[in-house]
């Protein structure tokens, strides 16, 4: 079927159906384009809670779609393909996780929301990266937190929280793949440009950053600071909300240790959903994100702790 033909099949559907279409920035541009909202994880979470629309249709990777069905369990959630993981989630087994839990019983469990719903149902507070400095420092100082599964982003939590944290091992294999030599010499080629980054990159891109902040706060940074230029540490798909948005400045992704066509850092697994999958799936409302009752009931509590904090 043609593009267009899709596009226009999928947009009726949505309509018959009452469907929310929710997508986050590092999906294919078209998908980015028929979404009813584009947005960071923690924007994401916030649009699932509060939608009233019959079936919320998550284009984005399998935890975000889970964490939707936890803050809004009476919508049917579905996403185009389940093969749609994360690195840092896979990191991070319910089994290990206790075990390691059970060697600091004191301490405050902080999770990245990049994690199973299982693993929610062992942490205190859920965070992304738009929130987690803050979600931090409203814990007391005498108490120890785990933090978990991003050993980067937490080592800059670490940082700008001016405290210590026990770090769980796991990476973001998109937001580790950027070489520094290759950062600097693109910097150094353009002197009055500056680097943004995410805080899932490693420490030594984060030094060289002028900015650090999630998607949506890199791009509402860039959108109002005067540089023309900008070197961006993050996945290619938040390029396209900013060729939108931005069109007269210059946008370089930052390039990699490895050689690919683009040069830059794509997510393969928020690249499996097509638009032909998109289609398939609102026709036939297959995948669906299936939780027990007892298991988002616990998934939720951390998760409204970080939206409630996050109001204020
Ligand atoms: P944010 O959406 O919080 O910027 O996180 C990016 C990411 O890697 C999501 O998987
Ligand atoms: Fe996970 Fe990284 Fe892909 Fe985000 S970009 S879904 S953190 S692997």
């Amino acid at each position: 079927m043609p593009k267009e033909q899709i596009i226009a099949e999928i947009k009726k559907l949505k309509k018959e159906k009452n469907v929310l279409i929710l997508a986050h920035y590092y999906q294919d541009k078209d998908i980015q384009d028929l979404a009813d909202f584009v947005g960071d994880s923690y924007n994401l979470s916030v649009k699932a809670a509060e939608t009233s629309q019959d079936i919320i249709l998550f284009c984005g990777v399998h935890f975000m779609a889970e964490t939707a069905k936890i803050l809004n369990p009476n919508k049917k959630v579905i996403l185009p393909d389940t093969n749609a993981g994360c690195s840092l989630a896979s990191s991070c087994t319910y089994e290990e996780f206790n075990a390691f839990k059970a060697l600091h019983p004191n301490a405050v469990v902080v999770t990245y929301i990049n994690c199973t719903a299982d693993i929610k149902t062992l942490s205190d507070y859920i965070c992304t990266s738009s929130n987690a400095v803050k979600i931090v420092n409203s814990i007391p100082l005498d108490k120890d937190i785990i933090f978990a599964p991003d050993k980067n982003l937490g080592a800059y939590v670490q940082k700008e929280c001016n405290r210590p944290l026990i770090l769980w091992n796991g990476t973001c294999i998109v937001h580790e793949a950027f070489s520094f030599q290759k950062v600097l010499n693109l910097y150094l080629e353009n002197p009055n440009s500056k680097i943004i980054a995410h805080p899932e990159s490693e420490a030594h891109i984060l030094e060289m950053a002028h900015f650090i902040g999630s998607t949506s706060a890199m791009i509402q940074f860039m959108k109002t600071d005067n540089t023309k230029t900008y070197i961006i540490a993050t996945e290619a798909g938040i390029l396209h909300q900013l060729e939108k948005e931005i069109p007269h400045k210059k946008l370089i992704p930052a390039p990699i240790h490895e050689e690919n066509t683009c040069a830059c850092s794509e997510c393969a697994f928020m690249k499996v959903n097509t638009l032909e999958k998109v289609l398939n799936c609102l026709k036939n409302e297959v995948p669906e994100i299936i939780l027990d009752k007892e298991t988002m009931d616990k998934a939720r509590l951390p998760l409204q702790r970080m939206i409630e904090l996050c109001k204020s």
